[in-house]
């Protein structure tokens, strides 16, 4: 008996951070941080003896102007001045009796990247990870901290546990994200001010696990009965919650497998709603600071499985754009997104689902985040999306919102064969339609596949799990870099493409 409680304090004890009275910062903030940039103030936390008064005092180029705070429930908490890019900084947060520091820390821009194995997958299992691990030492500002893979049963305040604290590269750079290392160099190339990268994710994980259960709620995704590491919200607990608090610039996210085979038809609701749900507790818990429509960056899934008739990556795909194929759109603002589709990796040594070729899907998505997240002008990151379809007798001409690069294909494209105009339903097969001809801006498919009594009723493009090899699906923008997204149209659908 006595023993067992025993465990019980000492674990209480162990999920409490404050009640030792001792001045320290939250478990997120230590040497060779990064802290967000001005116009946003970023926000600094920790803990110290119950009502207390913290000074914090920001060193460096600039003197900021002391900032004070009274601890309270163990907890002080400063919001900064503005500060513009650069450093380094000291940090020294001080009372009566003692103080606690944090030494070369950076101002500049703070990324969260999130989602499953895709974001997990390291520096060190890419291709060219010696090369990308060498050139990593000509990056000393951009910052990486990683989050430890923990979950809650209830939202915490900090993080349990941290797995990479905040370090310069090439320290712990080869068991960082790949993803987030290359869109935080990539953008440091063109920003040339520090960046901070914040990794939390965790392989095999749905999206329920990340979202509040707010956001779930909107969706009907109740609670699941069952335990598990499927149990709604434990991660959001855990890895996320922990986060609102530490002023933000934007997130990118890499997720989706994991719902191909859960809750796969509420994707369409579960993304959007998850996105937004962080945009407004972000926003409220750094005090207004992080921006309520933050930029929200992703990647389309990749590929799995070769010559697999499977619907379900083609789905989610829709479905990671609220089913309009594109983004930014209405229902997800503000939002940009790295086609991958074109990347396959059949040989990967880390099975299929993970193609080590993370540079071309991080350099897509620092092309959306210049156009997006800072506004760049003329920095094309999307990929050709059709802006009309018109059908004539054997034939279907798809014009594209921008120049094409096209290569033959018997089919890509596909039609719907149906009994009538009615949308693709059961009575329908879909048929390949093969590209007869195109010109800058037009794609002409064949539908002579449809025997003559039959309605075309929809026609897609790249459905299919693996649509194309390396680098060589059919379409891509003039430049040949940006991939055309895959695209469903049908004809009665009040979504996508009205004008077949
Ligand atoms: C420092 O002062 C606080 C009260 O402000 C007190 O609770 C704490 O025990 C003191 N710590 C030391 C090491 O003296
Ligand atoms: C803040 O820190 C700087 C550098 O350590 C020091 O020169 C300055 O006196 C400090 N200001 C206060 C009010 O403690
Ligand atoms: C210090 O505070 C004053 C008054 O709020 C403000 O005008 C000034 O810009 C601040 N200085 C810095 C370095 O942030
Ligand atoms: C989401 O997708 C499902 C399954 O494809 C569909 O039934 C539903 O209407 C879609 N919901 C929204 C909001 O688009
Ligand atoms: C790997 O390096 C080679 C040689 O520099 C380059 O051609 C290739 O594109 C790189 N691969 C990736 C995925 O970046």
């Amino acid at each position: 008996m006595a023993i067992q409680l025993y465990v019980v304090f000492a674990l209480v004890a162990a999920s409490i951070h404050d009640c030792d009275g001792v001045l320290r910062f939250a478990s997120y903030y230590n040497d060779h941080m990064v802290l967000q940039k001005s116009p946003e103030r970023a926000v600094v936390w920790g803990y110290g003896p119950e009502g207390a008064q913290v000074k914090l005092n920001v060193s460096g180029q600039i003197q900021q102007n002391i900032s004070q705070a009274t601890v309270t429930n163990g907890i002080w908490r400063v919001t900064l001045d503005p500060v513009e890019a650069g450093g380094p900084y000291n940090v020294r947060a001080s009372m009566q009796n003692s103080t606690a520091a944090l030494t070369d820390v950076l101002f500049g821009d703070v990324w969260l990247c999130g989602g499953q194995s895709n974001m997990l997958f390291s520096v060190s299992q890419t291709f060219n990870a010696s090369e990308e691990l060498k050139n990593a030492a000509h990056y000393p500002h951009v910052r990486t901290f990683m989050a430890s893979l923990v979950q809650s049963g209830t939202e915490q305040t900090d993080l349990i546990q941290v797995e990479i604290p905040w370090s310069v590269p090439p320290a712990y750079l080869a068991g960082f994200s790949a993803v987030c290392w290359l869109f935080g160099r990539d953008l440091y190339d063109k920003l040339q001010y520090p960046i901070g990268l914040v990794e939390s994710c965790w392989g095999g994980t749905p999206i329920e696990v990340w979202s509040s259960p707010r956001a779930l709620q909107q969706c009907g995704l109740l609670q699941q009965p069952d335990g598990g590491p499927k149990v709604n919200s434990v991660l959001w607990n855990a890895m996320i919650h922990p986060l609102l608090s530490m002023t933000i610039k934007g997130a990118i996210w890499y997720q989706g497998e994991a719902n191909t085979v859960y809750h796969q038809e509420k994707y369409n609701c579960s993304f959007p709603a998850m996105i937004d749900d962080w945009r407004i507790k972000f926003h409220q818990g750094s005090g207004g600071q992080t921006a309520l429509d933050f930029p929200f960056g992703f990647v389309q899934l990749s590929t799995v499985q070769k010559y697999s008739t499977s619907d379900a990556y083609p789905n989610i795909r829709w479905h990671q754009t609220a089913d309009t194929g594109f983004v930014p759109n209405p229902s997800m603002q503000k939002t940009f997104m790295a086609v991958a589709m074109d990347l396959p990796d059949e040989k990967s040594p880390y099975g299929p689902i993970h193609p080590r070729d993370k540079q071309d899907v991080a350099f897509r998505l620092s092309l959306g985040a210049r156009a997006v997240a800072y506004g760049e002008q003329d920095v094309a990151f999307l990929g050709p999306f059709p802006a009309k379809i018109l059908s004539t007798s054997k034939y279907l001409e798809v014009t594209y919102d921008q120049k094409v690069s096209v290569a033959p294909s018997e089919n890509i494209f596909e039609v719907c064969c149906s009994e009538s105009q009615t949308p693709c339903g059961p009575k329908s097969r879909w048929v390949p339609a093969p590209i007869m001809q195109w010109d800058p801006t037009t794609v002409q498919v064949s539908t002579s596949l449809c025997s003559p009594t039959e309605e075309v009723a929809a026609l897609r493009y790249a459905w299919r799990d693996w649509p194309c090899d390396f680098k060589a699906c059919p379409i891509y923008s003039a430049s040949n870099i940006l991939p055309a997204p895959p695209f469903i149209a049908d004809r009665r659908s009040a979504r996508g493409i009205n004008e077949l």
